[in-house]
């Protein structure tokens, strides 16, 4: 009898980083994959399923307008128990710090299924930064039976910890996703970034979207980037703006009508990936992005207090610019006009992955469940 796993997410970057390892299960012979989605996100989760050809097997579509974190939580909880009643997984597998993923790991808990975490370990040790985001990933690690930590350095945190059940280094999964979607070829369905001149003007690609940045600090990093552009006349701003309403307001009100600040939807994925791939430089409070661009040699400026991957900060590739006006400005001016601060941090890294982090959590998936003799090795970078 095959063995069970069924991944549960629900956000655009778990389906991004689950949907290469969704696939990889399905081609092991011993383990039968499926996947239920929360729905916490709809028109950016059903994005990324198109984009990797992916069909939900469960979907409890909980999304609302203007949700709050207890009614994700609950909607999650609930429509689980159905769900897990009838499908009765071996092995759960929740990826990250989303609500969905809290919510996900609680459900098999209540029903005694054991959990598997994809990305844990990742740690700022503050509460309310990212909120709620390091709460539900650290509340996660006392319920996990295995934990895949992308980094020695995560794998470090949960052993400090003293968490229960079987640690491995597997890398981050996102590497893995990029290895199918940045092509040098690639033609945007995105009018604009096909119009854009990437050789003649500097594009930043950025993203805002994170709930400890609403109001006033959001505000202050809009009015900062504001500035940048229009005392950078080769300067030109991509902004996909998360479908959030919160965040949606705020952009249009701080940015909406500047010249060469280009606000447009979400965009799939793929087109995502190769804009990073094209562009001068990110800013971004993003998880993911401070992967993603170390990995193709851009600079990032993090638009946050904290960072829980300190890996391509120490690289050199990523620094913390926090949410203060002055401070943002300051480091965007001196990217913009030291050509050796930017060769400094233009340089590609990977400390988070090699791209075979979704063949080292199934491998130790069939060694957990006995199919296989030898734990996988570790990924070191
Ligand atoms: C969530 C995660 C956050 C993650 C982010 C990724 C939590 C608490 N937060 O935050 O960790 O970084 O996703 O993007 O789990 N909306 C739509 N359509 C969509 C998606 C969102 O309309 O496809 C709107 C809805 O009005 C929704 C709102 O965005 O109520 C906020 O979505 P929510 O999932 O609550 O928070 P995010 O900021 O997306
Ligand atoms: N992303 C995308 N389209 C967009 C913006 C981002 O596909 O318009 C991708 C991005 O490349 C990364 C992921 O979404 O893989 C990051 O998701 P998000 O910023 O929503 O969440 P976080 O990583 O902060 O949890």
């Amino acid at each position: 009898m095959k063995r069970r796993i069924m991944s549960v997410f629900g956000t655009r970057p778990e389906a991004i980083k689950m949907a290469p390892l969704v696939r990889e299960l399905a081609d092991r012979e011993g383990l039968e994959s499926l996947c239920c989605l929360t729905g916490q996100h709809r028109q950016m989760l059903d994005s990324v399923m198109e984009v990797f050809h992916l069909r939900a097997d469960y979907d409890l579509n909980i999304m609302q307008k203007q949700q709050t974190l207890s009614s994700i939580t609950t909607r999650t909880l609930m429509g689980m128990e159905a769900v897990l009643e009838e499908a009765k997984p071996d092995l759960i597998l929740v990826h990250g710090d989303t609500s969905t993923t809290f919510a996900g790991a609680l459900a098999a808990f209540y029903h005694k299924i054991p959990v598997g975490h994809v990305e844990a370990g990742l740690r700022t040790y503050d509460k309310y930064s990212p909120y709620p985001e390091e709460m539900n990933r650290t509340l996660v690690s006392d319920m996990a039976a295995l934990h895949f930590a992308p980094t020695a350095a995560n794998a470090e945190n949960l052993r400090k910890e003293a968490v229960g059940g079987e640690i491995f280094i597997t890398g981050n999964t996102v590497i893995d996703a990029m290895k199918t979607t940045v092509r040098k070829d690639f033609r945007f369905s995105t009018e604009l970034l096909n119009r854009l001149d990437f050789e003649g003007r500097r594009v930043i690609a950025l993203t805002c979207h994170r709930r400890e940045n609403y109001g006033k600090p959001m505000e202050d990093i809009f009015r900062a980037v504001r500035h940048i552009v229009e005392s950078h006349p080769d300067v030109e701003v991509v902004y996909p703006v998360h479908l959030s309403p919160a965040v949606r307001d705020c952009a249009q009100r701080e940015l909406g009508g500047v010249a060469r600040i280009h606000l447009i939807e979400p965009v799939d994925v793929d087109e995502m990936h190769n804009l990073i791939a094209r562009c001068h430089l990110v800013m971004t409070d993003s998880g993911g992005l401070q992967e993603e661009a170390p990995a193709m040699g851009k600079p990032v400026l993090v638009l946050r207090r904290e960072t829980e991957r300190p890996e391509a900060v120490a690289a050199g590739t990523v620094k913390l610019a926090g949410v203060e006006y002055e401070q943002i400005v300051r480091l965007a001016g001196e990217l913009l006009e030291q050509p050796p601060v930017y060769a400094r941090m233009a340089r590609a890294v990977n400390p988070y992955g090699d791209g075979n982090a979704c063949q080292r959590i199934a491998d130790a998936i069939e060694w957990y469940f006995g199919l296989r003799k030898d734990r996988p090795a570790p990924f070191a970078p």
